[in-house]
């Protein structure tokens, strides 16, 4: 197994062979959690504190119910009722929780960067649950899993990123690891929602829902990120699920067996049709959530080890 890194900050960071790394451990918590007694002690006797400064449902319940699976105590701060709301700097607050000897500290922040910050200020391993628009790397390990139990593979595929690319972390993610992974990405939306340079990615862009999705393997809708607007980026609501909404008459210019994917939450009849949406013979967005608890067991998992290992080295350099 390989597995160097000492925290999870973006996939930026993490090579092809850690990548498949979580992703094979993330199989066995799968299937650890589809029994009755879901419970490892991968975790035991470690502190995890979940810190979410932007809402969140399914990151920070998934997040939790992985590492109570794995044994930890883990903590929920609720950031809304914290001194943040007095005034307390990130910082602060950071060295406030690092001197309670948390093991891992899973932090979701509005503010670009503002993770990695965190992480050079703390003696636990970070996680980033999300930070701005910068990175959300456990929801593109949990799409790679997805992406690969349904296609047999992760290599290869032709994957379609659609909708408001220009505000998306999950965007920018999946489009770090299905690179590395060597996938050919076809980014489609509105120019308003492209972010400039992405066609020096190495990616294809389109304005053309139809012309983007040809034989595509993989449709990946996302969320129109209204709280990252300050206006004027599409036109209406109607006008824009017309354009660039996902339904079954543009799904049919993907692969016969291209799959449906959305991190969630989704906006129904803006960028998805509902009943595709909940069509279990495209949609795989259930299976997103599923595999979003095995994967964030593995990452933990593996910090826990990279963690336990460097102590144990520390503790034997201070007897020497
Ligand atoms: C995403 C996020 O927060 O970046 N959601 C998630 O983690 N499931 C995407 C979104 O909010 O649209």
């Amino acid at each position: 197994m390989t597995f160097r890194a000492r925290h999870l900050l973006g996939i930026e960071h993490l090579a092809p062979d850690e990548i498949r790394t979580v992703l094979d451990l993330a199989e066995s918590y799968v299937e650890l959690n589809q029994r009755t007694v879901k419970r490892s002690d991968a975790l035991a006797g470690m502190t995890q504190i979940n810190m979410f400064f932007e809402n969140s449902t399914r990151t920070q319940a998934s997040f939790e119910l992985a590492g109570k699976r794995l044994g930890a105590d883990v903590m929920n701060m609720s950031v809304a009722h914290s001194s943040v709301k007095k005034g307390e700097t990130l910082i602060d607050t950071a060295l406030t929780l690092n001197a309670m000897h948390p093991d891992l500290l899973v932090v979701r922040h509005p503010a670009s960067g503002a993770v990695d910050l965190l992480a050079q200020k703390v003696n636990c391993a970070v996680l980033n649950a999300g930070d701005g628009r910068h990175e959300h790397p456990t929801q593109a390990l949990l799409d790679a899993l997805t992406i690969r139990r349904a296609k047999g593979r992760i290599q290869r595929l032709t994957v379609a990123i659609c909708g408001d690319i220009a505000h998306s972390r999950v965007a920018r993610s999946n489009l770090i690891l299905l690179g590395k992974m060597e996938n050919r990405i076809r980014l489609i939306g509105p120019p308003t929602l492209m972010p400039s340079g992405v066609a020096d990615l190495g990616c294809e862009v389109y304005d053309d829902m139809r012309e983007g999705l040809l034989d595509a393997d993989v449709v990946m809708m996302l969320r129109l990120q209204k709280e990252r607007m300050d206006g004027g980026f599409i036109p209406s609501e109607r006008e824009y699920y017309h354009r660039f909404g996902l339904d079954a008459e543009k799904l049919g210019f993907a692969k016969e067996d291209a799959i449906v994917m959305h991190p969630g939450p989704m906006n129904r009849g803006v960028e998805i049709d509902g009943e595709l949406a909940d069509d279990i013979n495209r949609s795989v967005i259930q299976d997103q959530v599923e595999m979003g608890v095995a994967v964030r067991m593995a990452c933990m998992d593996l910090l826990a080890r990279n963690l336990r290992a460097e102590r144990g080295r520390q503790a034997a350099g201070v007897m020497v």
